[in-house]
């Protein structure tokens, strides 16, 4: 698959920057945008992503599915899961906080936001990835959730355009087999990967949180919750919070 890259120095935020000009990049390929800074970097539910000019990776993934393929939810995880295997390749063990969070030793080192493009011949897919690279324990006191960087956790500054090529590289592997399959050969890494299981957890679904224990993942990749009242509950959006 080609794949083309546009860096920006300064942006307000590399997901608007593709939404804005999704019409005119290649339906055909993958579009890397990234940026040294955003000054006004989002993440889901209308949060704020802070990442201080040149430390950490800020990239948004443009390409074009056919309008009406069931698997749109599972793009942001499979990147989640490639995000998985390439912090394996560095020696980290990462979970996924459902449903596209990434984990290690239990604090936030990235953070998936994907957004969509309602084009005339297909559907724009704006995946956008904050992966905590070489920011330090200074910068991350200042982050409202408990959060982490290659650099906390390894001691050592990483090169950032080698590792975002190589969860690139991971992404266009697994992407084609997504479409081809759907989610069923990513059900048992995403599963191994996925925090929490069989514990208590908060559950936000975008209006209100809710405790309850989580059972596990569906073969969608949906959440089963075992709620209060013991009722079991398959939940396709919201996400699990730090509690
Ligand atoms: C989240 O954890 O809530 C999602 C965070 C997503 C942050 C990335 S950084 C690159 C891209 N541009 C943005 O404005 N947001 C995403």
């Amino acid at each position: 698959m080609k794949i083309e890259n546009i860096h920006f120095e300064t942006i307000d935020s590399t997901n608007t920057w593709v939404k804005n000009h999704a019409h005119e990049l290649d339906p055909s390929g993958i579009t890397c945008v990234t940026a040294d800074e955003q000054t006004a970097g989002r993440g889901r539910y209308h949060r704020t992503w802070i990442s201080p000019k040149n430390q950490n990776i800020t990239a948004t993934l443009y390409f074009c599915i056919e309008k009406g393929t069931p698997y749109v939810g599972n793009i942001p995880q499979i990147l989640a899961l490639c995000c998985v295997r390439l912090l394996k390749d560095l020696g980290i063990r990462a979970q996924i906080k459902w449903p596209n969070d990434i984990l290690a030793e239990g604090k936030k080192i990235a953070g998936i936001l994907c957004e969509v493009v309602d084009l005339q011949k297909c559907l724009g897919i704006v995946l956008g990835i904050g992966l905590n690279v070489n920011m330090n324990e200074e910068v991350i006191a200042t982050i409202d959730q408990p959060a982490t960087s290659l650099f906390a956790l390894t001691g050592k500054t990483h090169n950032k355009k080698r590792v975002l090529k190589h969860l690139v590289q991971e992404f266009v592997t697994a992407l084609p087999l997504l479409q081809k399959e759907g989610f069923a050969p990513f059900y048992a890494p995403f599963s191994k990967a996925l925090a929490f299981q069989g514990e208590e957890v908060t559950f936000f679904n975008g209006v209100k949180t809710v405790r309850a224990i989580l059972q596990g993942l569906t073969e969608q990749g949906h959440l089963l919750l075992v709620l209060p009242s013991g009722k079991l509950q398959e939940v396709s959006s919201g996400e699990i919070v730090f509690s």
